[in-house]
């Protein structure tokens, strides 16, 4: 993947996709920044960009919080690699090229999707905005070694709402496996409940007021070069074996 080697900043290192100012909700530690370890000096001259790169703008694609192969095999080092080098970094530059010039340029990524939801005439820079932060927000819901016991406040919450951690996990597969066509599947935390639910195309919990805790994408370009059409084999492995309780944890104590 060329990720690494693109030069392309990390997720802290994009403000604007940090910060979580959507009605309703009321901050972003839901992605949690990682260590801005190769972040320039702030009175550094900018860097020029590699031969080849996209066009300069507000956003950028964030590394990813693991390597390429991290999360084999549930999501094998091909499928990571078309994944986020590919189809996130589409809609990333597709997102900057559709705001090039217009006041989205200067919003948070959050205030671009409550600006543009259901706005006939922003489609695209709604559905390549939500796409970013939907992705953005996935690669941190799974984690090699994930699944198991989910920390202890998590699990209070978990099973005040669904009974046990087993039947959450049962309505997310629900959820994931009867989004028709392509979509995302979310534990989400709405009011004093956590609740799951999907969304289609790039639709987020954001726009209901919701606060998202974990995310499956259940789009074919997550995992057809792994399970062809076996979409529920994909999301039981991403569930036993990936979703990172502890970042769902994180952004409930952030609430
Ligand atoms: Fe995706």
């Amino acid at each position: 993947m060329s990720k690494n080697s693109s030069g392309e900043p990390g997720i802290d290192q994009d403000r604007r996709n940090l910060v979580f100012a959507t009605a309703g909700v009321t901050a972003l530690a839901c992605i949690a920044p990682a260590p801005a370890t190769d972040a320039p000096a702030a009175n550094a001259a900018p860097a020029a960009p590699p031969a080849g790169a996209a066009p300069a703008g507000p956003f950028s694609l964030p590394t990813l919080p693991y390597a390429d192969g991290a999360l084999d095999p549930v999501i094998s080092a091909n499928t990571l690699g078309f994944h986020h080098g590919k189809h996130h970094r589409a809609y990333v530059d597709n997102l900057n090229k559709a705001v090039a010039g217009t006041p989205y340029a200067d919003m948070t990524l959050e205030k671009i999707i409550a600006a543009t939801y259901g706005v006939a005439d922003k489609l695209a820079v709604y559905n390549n905005a939500a796409q970013h932060w939907n992705h953005s927000f996935y690669w941190r819901s799974l984690r090699p070694q994930g699944g198991g016991v989910p920390p202890a406040a998590l699990r209070g919450k978990i099973e005040a709402a669904f009974g046990s951690v087993a039947a959450c996990q049962k309505e997310l597969l629900t959820a994931a496996t009867t989004q028709f066509g392509s979509g995302w599947a979310w534990l989400v935390q709405d009011g004093d409940k956590l609740a799951v639910t999907k969304t289609g195309n790039a639709d987020s919990p954001l726009v209901k007021g919701q606060r998202p805790l974990l995310a499956i994408d259940v789009w074919e370009h997550a995992y057809y070069l792994d399970y062809q059409n076996r979409r529920a084999d994909h999301v039981n492995a991403v569930l036993d074996k990936l979703y990172n309780w502890g970042f769902a944890a994180d952004n409930l104590s952030a609430a």
